[in-house]
C-alpha cells in the first residue's frame, strides 16, 4: 500500500565560536575538570556570543541544512523551532528565524517541551508532511542555554551549553513499510507532576523575570534511564521494529552516563550510540540534530540506515523517535 512518509532530506548544524572549558568553570564555581567528567562526560561546551541570539543560531543550522537538501529558503512551507531560550516572549522564534532567512508567508511557531523539544517539534511536523499540508518543512533545535543558568550554582553550571541544529522534511511515498524512508513511528509523554525536579524559577506571567534553571539531578537522572526506555520501546513498536536493529541510537546529549545507562536498559551495543556531550554539554532541544548532524559529517550516519533518537527533559517531558534516513 502507498504511503506518504516524512524524510529527513537536510541535515545542519551550528555551534558559537566560543569555547568554555571545565576548567573556566572551575575559576568561577567550586567544581573540577575531573569531577564534571567523571559524573558528566563533558569536557567542554559552547557559549553565544553577546548579542548572538538563539535565532542567529538558528538560521546558520537552517542554511546548512537548507544547503544539503538542496533547497532554497522560498521552498519553505513550515518552520517549527523547538528552543526553551526564545529571542523574545513573543514573536515566536520561528517566525524571526522566517524573517531572517527570507522564508515566504507560512506556518511558523515554536514547540516548548525543552530537551524534549525536537522530537516534539519532529512529531508536530510529521502531521504537516505527511497529511500534504507541507511539502518542505524547517524544523530546529536552538538554545542559548547559558542565558539561563545561575553560575553560582555548580549543580547546573556547568552541565549546558548554547548551539543549533536542523532538519529539512520533505514528503517521499513509501510502501507502508519498515523498509521505507522516513519518520516510522513515536511515543511522547509528559508527566507535569514531576515540574519541582527541573524548571525555571522565573517566568512572563509568574515573577516577570526570566529565572534561573533549577534542577535536583538525582533524581532526574533516574527518572531519564528508567523512563527513557518505554518510550524508546513504545516508538520502536509503532515503527514495526526492535530495537536492537537500529543502525543508530542519537539521544539527548544530558549526561554520558545516562547515554550509556539508557543504551544498556535497551540492550543497544554502545558502539552504536552517537554521544557529542564531551564537547557540547547538554544544549537542550538543539542536541539531537547537533548529534545527527555530526554522525553524518563524520560518515557513520549513511542513507537507508535505522535511526532512533530520543530525549527527556523539564515538565517532565520525554520521547522518542524511529526514523530511516
Ligand atoms: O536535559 C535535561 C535533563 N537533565 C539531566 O538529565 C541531568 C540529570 N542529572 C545528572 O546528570 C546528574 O545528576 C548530575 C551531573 C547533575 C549530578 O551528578 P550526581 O552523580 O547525580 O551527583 P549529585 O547531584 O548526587 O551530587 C553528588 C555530590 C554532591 O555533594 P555531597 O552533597 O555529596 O557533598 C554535590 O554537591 O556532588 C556535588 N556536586 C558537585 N561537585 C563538584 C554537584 N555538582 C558539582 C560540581 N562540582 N559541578
Amino acid at each position: 500500500m502507498s504511503v506518504i512518509r516524512t524524510a529527513v532530506t537536510g541535515v545542519g548544524a551550528y555551534l558559537p565560536e566560543q569555547i568554555v572549558t571545565n576548567a573556566d568553570l572551575a575559576k568561577i564555581v567550586e567544581t573540577s575538570d575531573e569531577w564534571i567528567q567523571e559524573r558528566t562526560g563533558i569536557k567542554e561546551r559552547r557559549r553565544a556570543a553577546p548579542g548572538q541570539c538563539t535565532s542567529d543560531l538558528a538560521v546558520e543550522a537552517a542554511r546548512e541544512a537548507l544547503a544539503k537538501a538542496g533547497k532554497t529558503p522560498a521552498d519553505v512551507d513550515l518552520v517549527i523551532v523547538a528552543t526553551t531560550t526564545p529571542d523574545l516572549t513573543f514573536p515566536a522564534t520561528a517566525a524571526i528565524v522566517q524573517r531572517k532567512l527570507g522564508v515566504p508567508v507560512c506556518p511558523a511557531f515554536d514547540v516548548q517541551a525543552v530537551c524534549s523539544g525536537f522530537v516534539y517539534a519532529l512529531t508536530v511536523a510529521d502531521g504537516f508532511v505527511a497529511r500534504g499540508h507541507a511539502r518542505c518543512a524547517l524544523v530546529i533545535g536552538a538554545e542559548t542555554m547559558t542565558r539561563l543558568l545561575d553560575y553560582a550554582d555548580r549543580g547546573t553550571c556547568v552541565l549546558f551549553g548554547d548551539g543549533a541544529g536542523a532538519f529539512v522534511l520533505e514528503p517521499v511515498e513509501g510502501q507502508g513499510t519498515t523498509a521505507d524512508r522516513g519518520m516510522l513511528g513515536f511515543a511522547l509523554r509528559a508527566d507535569g507532576q514531576k515540574q519541582d525536579l527541573l524548571y525555571m524559577d522565573g517566568g512572563p506571567s509568574s515573577t516577570g523575570t526570566v529565572g534561573h534553571l533549577r534542577m535536583v539531578g538525582a533524581q532526574v537522572f533516574r527518572h531519564a534511564v528508567v523512563n527513557i526506555a518505554e518510550a524508546v520501546e513504545a516508538a520502536a513498536a509503532q515503527a514495526g521494529i526492535s530495537v536492537p536493529d537500529v543502525d543508530w541510537f542519537v539521544p539527548h546529549q544530558a549526561n554520558q552516563r545516562i547515554l550509556q545507562g539508557v543504551a544498556h536498559r535497551l540492550g543497544l551495543d554502545e558502539n552504536k550510540v552517537i554521544s557529542t556531550v564531551a564537547l557540547h554539554a547538554n544544549t537542550s532541544a538543539a542536541s539531537i540534530p547537533l548529534a545527527f548532524a555530526e554522525g553524518i559529517a563524520d560518515g557513520r550516519i549513511k542513507p537507508g540506515q535505522l535511526l532512533l533518537l530520543e530525549a527527556m527533559g523539564g515538565g517532565f517531558t520525554w520521547g522518542a523517535c524511529v526514523l530511516r534516513l
